[in-house]
């Protein structure tokens, strides 16, 4: 306090008319905070608990890993990876909560804990498009619990921003974030259009057959590098192509078009890392279930794991993220 005194006095007795006019430019004037990349053996070893936990899909060590992060964090706020990391466990741990035993209302405080920490870590670098995506996501969800209309908007608005930064990866974050709007909800028509919209953009701007969903012709385009390499797997989201067809699959589904969806889960198939993929007899479950989980999705059955929309599923991440 002494400190922030010495600095703003004199500013403070020039321009200060009223409290509200202190406050505002004390707060205007505050110095940004600065990222700095932290290669301490602390934030090394918290980095490497991270992604053995995601791609091991060991959500039970979600609190272990966190203990580590923010230990980390402590030590040294201003890297953005250790601030987007903890996001990350936080929105993990609600996004697949129906792994728990019963499922606590408290877990919806992940999400406010998961938007602070994105929220840091855009602050610290505004370039990582796909993380001004997740802050949207969480925003979004934010908003719902509290029932705040502002901050859905606001949320909103975030979203159109990083879906123009970076498409390829936050027009499928957007319809995901969208997904567990009611089928008949003025929206749910325009998260599913983000699933086709992701696939045009990756197919570098040819529009993909609404019908047969046949992504075959483009499967040479793969690449690791550049925005477009979000459309493919990766080390970082090893089955994301498969992941994105289950998704996509079960929005069509949910939408009360099962012929389509069959097709839009076949194209799931067309990876080369299909045979690995841990979420393969759920595709094949999915095609052979697809008339009747249209009901199923529509109305999530309590007590059933499996049949419910991905982004509502035990594998909400692991679909993509699991090795
Ligand atoms: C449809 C597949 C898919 C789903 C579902 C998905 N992701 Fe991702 N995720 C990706 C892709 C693709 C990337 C970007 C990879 C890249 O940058 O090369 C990514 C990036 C990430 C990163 C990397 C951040 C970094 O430091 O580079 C993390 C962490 C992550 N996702 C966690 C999650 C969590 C947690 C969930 C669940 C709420 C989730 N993802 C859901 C596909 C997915």
């Amino acid at each position: 306090m002494n400190d922030l005194r010495s600095t703003f006095l004199p500013l403070a007795v020039a321009a200060c008319v009223s409290t509200i006019g202190c406050a505002s430019l004390a707060i205007a004037t505050a110095p940004d905070k600065q990222a700095v990349h932290d290669d301490s053996a602390g934030a090394k070893v918290a980095d490497a608990a991270f992604w053995s936990t995601l791609h091991g899909g060991h959500y039970e060590q979600i609190g272990g890993t966190l203990d580590l992060l923010e230990a980390a964090y402590l030590a040294r706020p201003n890297d953005p990876k250790t601030a987007a990391h903890i996001g990350f466990l936080h929105i993990w741990r609600v996004s697949e909560r129906e792994r728990m035993e019963t499922v606590p209302p408290t877990v919806t405080d992940d999400i406010a804990l998961a938007r602070r920490y994105f929220d840091e870590a855009v602050r610290l670098d505004a370039k990582d498009a796909r993380i001004h995506g997740f802050l949207a996501a969480t925003m979004l969800a934010e908003g719902r619990i509290h029932s705040d209309e502002k901050l859905t908007r606001k949320g909103f608005f975030e979203m159109q921003d990083a879906v123009s930064e970076w498409p390829e990866f936050n027009l499928f974050t957007r319809g995901y974030a969208m997904s567990g709007l009611p089928f008949d909800h003025e929206r749910y028509a325009g998260a599913v259009e983000d699933q086709w919209a992701t696939l045009d953009t990756c197919a570098h701007g040819e529009r993909i057959d609404r019908k047969t969903a046949d992504f075959a012709p483009y499967m040479g385009l793969e690449t690791r590098t550049g925005r477009k390499r979000t459309c493919w797997n990766s080390w970082i989201a090893p089955h994301n192509f498969e992941g994105f067809f289950l998704n996509m699959g079960d929005m069509i589904v949910k939408a009360g078009d099962p012929k389509t969806a069959r097709k839009v889960y076949a194209q799931a198939k067309l990876s080369k890392e299909y045979s690995a993929w841990p979420y393969r007899d759920v595709l094949d479950r999915r095609i052979a279930q697809a008339d009747e989980n249209v009901t199923w999705f529509r109305t999530p059955a309590k007590g059933d794991k499996e049949r419910r929309i991905m982004g509502d599923s035990a594998f909400a991440c692991t679909g993509c993220h699991q090795q």
